[in-house]
């Protein structure tokens, strides 16, 4: 997810654009870009690294006054956070400059088609080879850039939001739209466009939000021209008030970030499969996997290294591992792993998982299976982190960033690149029937709307955090695929509300725990269709006959469960294998409404930080 920001006024664009681009720091903030016409040229200036260290070296240029100008914040998932890789980019003439918040996922033919026809690149980014494939048709078609746009845009495949100008005409700026969010804002003769309306609140309170496949035409003096991107037909602008402050916008109206997302998951987990789940097609691509599929079917073992949230990644990995691909597996807490003097190999695979790509324990536990000659493969949401570029390969979640500390959009996005990988190697090892594989390709693909849908619960599970806020402790149980959910579950509560919790195995409980339970003791149960669900459902009578208070995180249309539990947190009917992405949604929200119950900081809970970079 980056950040985008445009200006085309009568006021100076340099500092509207650069203070727009700190407010849209919160998107992605590993690159930043700014570029401007300052009426003979484009003055452009990019660098990694965050805005200020852009406003540090811009201003070594001596931005003179300009009137139309573009800005990017970068989160990058093409290409490394580097200088080059930042936005703007030049089109090869140096005529346009374009920034682009998106993944253009068939940018690699594209490229090379226009290679074959002359083009020059200088970065490794997607958003290089849309500027000049607009360039390519403005020149070759003889049309003007807003036409260019369009035909280009019907031939690229991904998601995109894009501003553009051409410096022989600094009196209009394009923008377009698909997937990613892209707002004008509409002032007296001044037009505004950003990734959403904090860039502009000050200024304009009205604003026009595009819709997906749709562009405009921005010329000063003129209305805002919409058209559709498929035919170039005219839309009519819908102009809105906008009532949002400043802080709301930036957390897309949501309260805190943590909220924001878990609300992203549907888009998220979508964002990191597209491109890479072809489920028509039966396919799964993996750059990061292809070239070393042998070492994987061919390995001993396959060892997880992780912490926290992502450890509880790895433990789902471990069943749909060993479920599916037969390749045995290990989950491993990176700081134990690391020092007890394990027994590793050359036939064994790492597999490291960290969000934040920085976790000091989780690049120790690398660098010792490194020594050991193990292959190491990461599964990292920040791409260029110290743990991204210390394996031997990996695979990016694509998240966009997680600002809240409690991890959320970050272990569902996990476990979708964790499922494709198994999904992929079973594949290839003749693990998995033809019709089982295409159907759980089908089944990921439905996902996104399922996790939507037990979203819609949210109303349900704050009733239920009203009576439980005030608990001293929590027990969560959970068999099978959701054992590493109810661990999750407790962790989210514990770090967020510091209610103590506890995750266990449903059938553990009756080995200790089960001594804890009395009426004044919540017991939060995953009971989805399972193969386990007869054996959860006399777990819940046993808790049930000790008077616990019962939580359910059931199926829709459960009938058993719901006479028997007090309270009942229903998730749309997904595969059991895949039911983690679903199931933690309602244990996410009901530890979000205790913890704001109680006064929370909820983004930033006490004691803890977003990446435990020491040890
Ligand atoms: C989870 O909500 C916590 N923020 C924490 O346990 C986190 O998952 C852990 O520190 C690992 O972080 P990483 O994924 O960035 O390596």
């Amino acid at each position: 997810m980056c950040g985008i920001v445009g200006y085309i006024g009568n006021r100076d664009a340099y500092p509207i654009v650069l203070n727009g681009l700190k407010r849209l720091e919160y998107r992605g903030y590993d690159s930043a870009g700014i570029a401007l016409y300052d009426g003979t040229k484009i003055q452009l200036c990019k660098t990694k690294g965050k805005v200020a260290d852009l406003e540090e070296k811009f201003s070594r240029q001596m931005a003179t006054k300009c009137k139309i100008g573009i800005g990017h914040t970068r989160w990058a998932t093409h290409g490394v956070p580097n200088d080059i890789n930042s936005h703007p980019h030049y089109s090869n003439s140096g005529d346009l400059v374009i920034i682009h918040n998106g993944i253009i996922e068939n940018y690699a033919s594209i490229k090379k088609e226009l290679i074959n026809r002359g083009y020059t690149f200088y970065s490794d980014t997607d958003t290089e080879v849309l500027v000049n494939l607009i360039e390519d048709i403005k020149i070759n078609q003889k049309v003007k850039l807003g036409q260019a746009v369009q035909i280009a845009l019907n031939e690229v495949v991904g998601a995109y939001a894009i501003a553009l100008f051409d410096k022989n005409k600094p009196d209009e700026i394009v923008v377009a739209k698909l997937g990613s969010p892209l707002a004008i804002g509409i002032g007296e003769d001044e037009f505004f466009v950003a990734s959403d309306a904090t860039p502009f609140i000050e200024f304009t309170k009205n604003a026009i939000y595009l819709e997906d496949e749709e562009m405009a035409i921005i010329r000063l003096g003129k209305d805002v021209n919409i058209r559709k991107v498929k035919d170039d037909s005219s839309v009519a602008p819908y102009i809105q008030k906008l009532k949002l402050n400043l802080e709301q916008i930036e957390k897309g109206g949501y309260d805190y970030f943590m909220l924001k997302e878990i609300y992203e998951q549907p888009s998220v987990i979508k964002d990191t499969y597209r491109g890479r789940l072809l489920a028509d097609k039966g396919i799964i691509k993996l750059g990061g996997l292809e070239n070393h599929i042998e070492k994987f079917t061919n390995a001993d073992r396959i060892i997880i290294v992780a912490c926290g949230t992502s450890w509880h990644a790895g433990l789902v990995a471990e069943y749909i591992f060993e479920d599916w691909a037969r390749i045995p597996v290990e989950v491993e807490y990176a700081s134990e792993f690391r020092y007890r003097n394990p027994v590793i190999t050359d036939k064994d695979i790492i597999i490291a998982i960290s969000q934040s790509g920085e976790t000091a324990d989780t690049l120790a536990a690398i660098k010792l299976a490194k020594e050991k000659g193990a292959f190491v493969y990461g599964i990292c949401n920040v791409v260029g982190s110290t743990i991204s570029r210390a394996t031997d390969s990996g695979t990016y979640t694509h998240a966009g960033p997680e600002i809240g500390v409690a991890s959320t959009k970050a272990f569902t996005t996990q476990i979708t690149v964790l499922t494709m990988i198994a999904l992929k190697l079973a594949k290839v090892k003749g693990t998995i029937s033809q019709s089982n594989y295409r159907l759980h390709l089908r089944e990921l693909e439905l996902i996104p709307s399922n996790v939507e849908m037990a979203l819609q619960k949210n109303n349900d599970i704050e009733e239920i955090a009203k009576l439980f806020k005030d608990a001293t402790n929590f027990l969560y149980l959970g068999r099978g695929y959701n054992f590493p959910v109810a661990l999750e579950g407790a962790l989210k509560l514990k770090e967020i509300s510091y209610i103590h919790a506890e995750g266990y195995p449903a059938a553990e409980m009756k080995h200790g725990p089960i001594a804890l339970i009395d009426e004044q003791m919540p017991i939060v149960v995953i009971a989805v269709n399972s193969n386990h669900y007869d054996k959860v459902v006399s777990n819940i009578q046993e808790i049930k006959s000790r008077k616990g208070k019962i939580i359910a995180v059931v199926t829709e249309g459960d009938t058993v469960v719901k006479e028997l539990a007090d309270y009942i947190m229903e998730v749309p009917n997904t595969p059991e294998t895949l039911s983690p992405l679903v199931t933690t949604i309602p244990l996410q929200l009901l530890s979000y409404h205790i913890a704001l119950m109680l006064g929370r900081n909820v983004d930033q809970p006490r004691n803890l930080a977003k990446a435990v970079t020491v040890e």
